[in-house]
């Protein structure tokens, strides 16, 4: 081919590749280890599908629940290097990241979703945001799951009922303290791995919120569920640095604004969720549920509070006291 028509020729290849590459989608991957009928898989779900209708399809948003591509230390790394580019553990998860989110794992913090909501949204969580953003990591909002129950192999009415059993924990120091301030054993599991080692009897008990006893049928392999509500399980959306970093502005503020929306609809339904799935349980009439009456929770209550100064360090005394107010 001559010099001038063999460039014509090259010229009219690039014209023909750089508008497509110029529409390329932007693909997030976002990686999480519970169900999709749980408050946390149907704000992946939402997010999803108003990203995709806010930016004409710009960006797409690829789903995998269940712990189908990483558990949830796994995908801590994953994210730092990029290989996906969203994630909401729960904040025990980031024990080794940001300490300091295990404020969220103390027993009876948190009056209701309320009192919950004022702190996330006021300066504690403004804090958390930022003390989260290190290390490649960049912090963008709380999601919410809800309040906590207890589940075991025997009725557990007093915190004496549960001495010597070994429950299933999340890696946090907090909650490993708080179960062993009741002579409890604690055992830290992924959670993928919590229903075969409640089936097999590796551990006797577990807590955990009704969406994710129901939707992980934790409730086939005990005989007992205490409705406790003694702590709350949320979680802290993440993204990484490279991938912020190089988001065209305009696509940063819709990411933003559909975050913001998305935060309000899992505050929204999270509680009902929950509630729904205590329906569900009892209708399957597989567990003895037994609901604490104020004097009987008043007795855990009591027991737990107790660990509260050990954490004066490690999480930040201020900000455990101003989440109480
Ligand atoms: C757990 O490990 O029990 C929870 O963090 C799971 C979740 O993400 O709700």
């Amino acid at each position: 081919m001559p010099p001038l028509r063999s460039l014509l020729f090259l010229l009219a290849m690039l014209l023909m590749i750089v508008p497509s590459l110029q529409a390329m989608p932007i693909t997030i991957k976002f990686s999480h280890v519970v169900a999709k009928d749980t408050p946390k898989g149907k704000a992946a779900e939402f997010f999803k599908q108003r990203i995709e209708e806010q930016t004409g399809g710009r960006i797409l948003v690829k789903i995998y629940p269940n712990a189908t591509l990483y558990g949830d230390r796994a995908a801590l790394s994953a994210l730092q290097l990029n290989d996906i580019q969203l994630a909401a553990p729960s904040f025990s998860k980031f024990i080794d990241h940001t300490p300091q989110l295990q404020l969220f794992d103390l027993p009876f913090l948190f009056r209701d979703t309320e009192h919950l909501h004022r702190v996330l949204d006021g300066k504690v969580g403004k804090k958390l945001l930022q003390q989260a953003s290190i290390k490649g990591l960049h912090a963008l909002d709380f999601w919410d799951n809800g309040f906590k129950q207890i589940s075991a192999n025997r009725p557990l009415i007093t915190p004496e009922d549960a001495i010597s059993l070994k429950f299933r924990i999340k890696s946090s120091k907090v909650l490993e303290a708080q179960f062993r301030t009741i002579g409890a054993d604690p055992q830290i599991l992924p959670f993928s791995e919590v229903y075969s080692a409640l089936q097999q009897g590796i551990v006797a008990g577990q807590e955990n919120t009704l969406s994710n006893i129901y939707t992980k049928r934790f409730y086939l392999v005990q005989s007992d569920l205490t409705i406790s509500n003694h702590g709350h399980l949320g979680y802290l959306l993440v993204t990484n640095d490279i991938f912020w970093q190089k988001l065209p502005g305009d696509l940063k503020l819709i990411v933003s604004e559909v975050i913001t929306e998305t935060t309000n609809f899992a505050r929204a339904i999270a509680t009902q969720v929950n509630a729904d799935y205590l329906k569900k349980i009892e209708a399957s009439g597989k567990i003895n549920i037994h609901h604490l009456t104020p004097d009987q929770r008043a007795v855990w209550q009591k027991k737990m509070l107790s660990i509260y100064p050990d954490f004066y360090n490690l999480i930040d005394e201020e900000l455990i006291k101003q989440s109480q107010k």
